[in-house]
């Protein structure tokens, strides 16, 4: 499994320290983690029963004790703190075995003043939502669903890079952990082998002309096997099953270093390595804009996340409610 565990934090509840004192040990009895624990032994079972239910394999030994097995297939928030090396994001976790939209959850939330970085996971999503109104569709228990609070607190113009730092922290961590070549495409996709693997979608709450609050939605194709032609899993490149939870702490992990760069405004830094995993940078490309298609030379992106298109001598900018539609070299 390869989790290392330092120490058991002492603010921690029972069913989180029941989870890492397997994970260190591998098996004890139901006396020793109730003494431990400072619980019963029948609490104890109770809690080892809630996580089997959550996709945790644990064995029962009948009047020995709990041996853990894996825990690659579950996102339960016990799990996803286990290693998590992020200050701001994911310190308050949600996680939901269904719900309709992971970004509508998180906004019928809003007025309770949630913690910057809040976030909210869920196994399914009834009416998953992608850009431009679209339906975002995904198996149950197979893939990542989830979205991020942040308060940015920055002019409203720094909207598009969100897009950017999600989908370029989408295509780091499938990088660094899976070694395949994700790829992003203007302003929201994660490409790999040519095919959308996963997609990013930003809602936010703006007073005047400062962005207040900021959902960060991303929905990637982990262990499932996506109907639509033009998308892909990661399963389905790798040839085997993918631990979900690795991939999210790398994208947590990737996604609070970018936001930095835009807190300090380092954004030139995020063009740059925005060009260094652009699919079409640098190509000839096509772009729908307001029912135009304007061709012309992919350059980069602008300090705020709009892509600069060069046409003849002209260098135009387009805002992200543009649609790339084809690479023609
Ligand atoms: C797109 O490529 O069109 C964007 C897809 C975004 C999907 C994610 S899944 C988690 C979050 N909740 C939603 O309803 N949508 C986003």
């Amino acid at each position: 499994m390869g989790y290392v565990l330092r120490s058991v934090p002492v603010k921690m509840d029972s069913r989180e320290k029941i989870l890492r004192l397997l994970i260190q040990k591998k098996y004890l009895s139901g006396g020793e983690l109730a003494r431990i624990c400072g619980i019963t032994r029948v609490a104890v079972w109770k809690h080892i029963n809630y996580l089997i239910s959550h996709r945790i394999k644990i064995k029962i030994h009948p009047n020995q004790g709990y041996e853990l097995l894996d825990l690659s297939n579950t996102v339960l928030p016990e799990v996803i703190r286990i290693e998590l090396k992020t200050d701001i994001l994911a310190r308050k976790i949600i996680w939901y075995d269904q719900i309709d939209s992971t970004n509508e959850a998180l906004k019928r939330m809003l007025k309770d003043d949630l913690e910057e970085g809040t976030l909210v996971i869920a196994e399914q999503q009834t009416q998953g939502k992608g850009r431009k109104g679209a339906k975002w569709y995904s198996a149950k228990g197979k893939d990542l669903l989830f979205s991020i609070l942040f308060y940015p607190r920055l002019p409203y113009p720094y909207l598009p890079l969100f897009n950017i730092i999600g989908a370029l922290a989408v295509s780091r961590a499938i990088r660094n952990y899976l070694n395949l070549s994700a790829f992003v495409k203007w302003p929201n996709d994660v490409l790999l082998n040519e095919k959308k693997v996963a997609g990013v979608l930003t809602e936010f709450v703006a007073e005047i002309d400062r962005l207040d609050k900021l959902i960060l939605g991303i929905g990637i194709n982990v262990n499932s096997s996506p109907k639509l032609r033009s998308a892909i899993s990661l399963s389905k490149v790798k040839d085997t099953e993918i631990c979900r939870v690795t991939l999210l702490r790398e994208i947590l992990m990737e996604l609070e270093l970018f936001y930095r760069k835009i807190s300090q405004k380092k954004t030139k830094e995020i063009g740059r390595i925005w060009k260094t995993l652009s699919y079409h940078y640098n190509k000839i490309i096509t772009v729908s804009c307001e029912r135009k298609k304007l061709k012309g030379r992919s350059l980069g992106l602008d300090e705020y996340g709009n892509l600069l298109l060069k046409m003849g001598k002209r260098i135009k900018t387009l805002y992200p409610t543009a649609t790339i539609k084809l690479i023609l070299n």
